[in-house]
């Protein structure tokens, strides 16, 4: 029994018509999952898509539907959110926070995350933080303390409950949609690096209950070797997600036991 839980997320960011996201969340729901090993399949959709494709995964053990987004308020004059509490009326019960391209082209900064982490909490929604450097600070060899930084200022405000369980997606910017992985040596680094950041704000109980993805380039050619590190907990996927063999076997090269 995996000490805290093994998830292949797929992000299908903004794709597919509805009678396409219909048909791929059949699909892939034909992949059965350990539940029981402490897997579990999430699947980000577009906020028009939660409801039908919550339809097909309900009866599936261990499958979730993920939203995408929500905002940091709760309700009010904001035309075009999404508040965490519309998504609690709807038994939405993740959402993905800070995915890169929020943070690049919503403009949405580390204590904007803060809030909208807050919303997400306070309306029984498990968020997927997602964070990440971009190519740049890589080069330089200033990764760790970039991601502590966004660790530190959307998250540190949490207490000890609301951490247990916490799912974090480390995403690297340059290996988003760019066919350029991580290794699995780079990400292990990294991921330990962020569950030590978690020990150190928390405690080793705390940090071990955290699930931390990976994202970036995740395909099933390279699932196995990047799930099998110790500090990776599996992945949230993007490109890949939306072919349904590809994202059946990234599923099933999640750790076991
Ligand atoms: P790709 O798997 O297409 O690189 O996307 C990763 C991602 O951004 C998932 O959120």
């Amino acid at each position: 029994m995996n000490i805290r839980k093994q998830i292949a997320a797929a992000n299908w960011k903004m794709n597919l018509s509805l009678q396409e996201s219909k048909n791929l969340a059949s699909a892939i729901s034909q992949q059965d999952i350990d539940a029981g090993a402490g897997h579990a399949v999430l699947v980000a959709v577009p906020f028009p898509y939660l409801i039908p494709v919550q339809e097909i995964l309900r009866s599936k053990s261990g499958y979730h539907v993920c939203a995408q987004n929500l905002a940091s308020v709760n309700n009010g004059a904001y035309t075009g959110e999404v508040s965490a509490s519309m998504l609690q009326s709807m038994s939405i019960s993740y959402a993905l926070i800070g995915h890169s391209e929020r943070r690049e082209y919503y403009h949405e900064t580390n204590e904007i995350l803060a809030e909208k982490i807050n919303r997400a909490l306070e309306n029984g929604i498990n968020p997927v933080f997602c964070c990440g450097e971009p190519l740049s600070v890589r080069e330089e060899g200033r990764q760790n303390e970039y991601v502590e930084k966004q660790l530190t200022d959307s998250l540190s405000h949490l207490s000890k409950d609301q951490m247990k369980g916490f799912i974090i997606a480390y995403e690297p910017i340059w290996a988003i949609g760019t066919g350029k992985t991580a290794s699995s040596e780079q990400a292990q680094d990294m991921h330990l690096t962020i569950r030590n950041w978690i020990t150190k704000q928390y405690d080793a109980d705390i940090a071990a209950s955290v699930s931390i993805l990976y994202g970036g380039s995740v395909k099933s050619s390279n699932a196995a070797d990047i799930f099998g590190k110790p500090d990776v907990d599996g992945g949230l996927v993007g490109g890949a997600s939306l072919i349904p063999d590809e994202f059946k076997a990234i599923i099933s090269s999640l750790k076991k036991g």
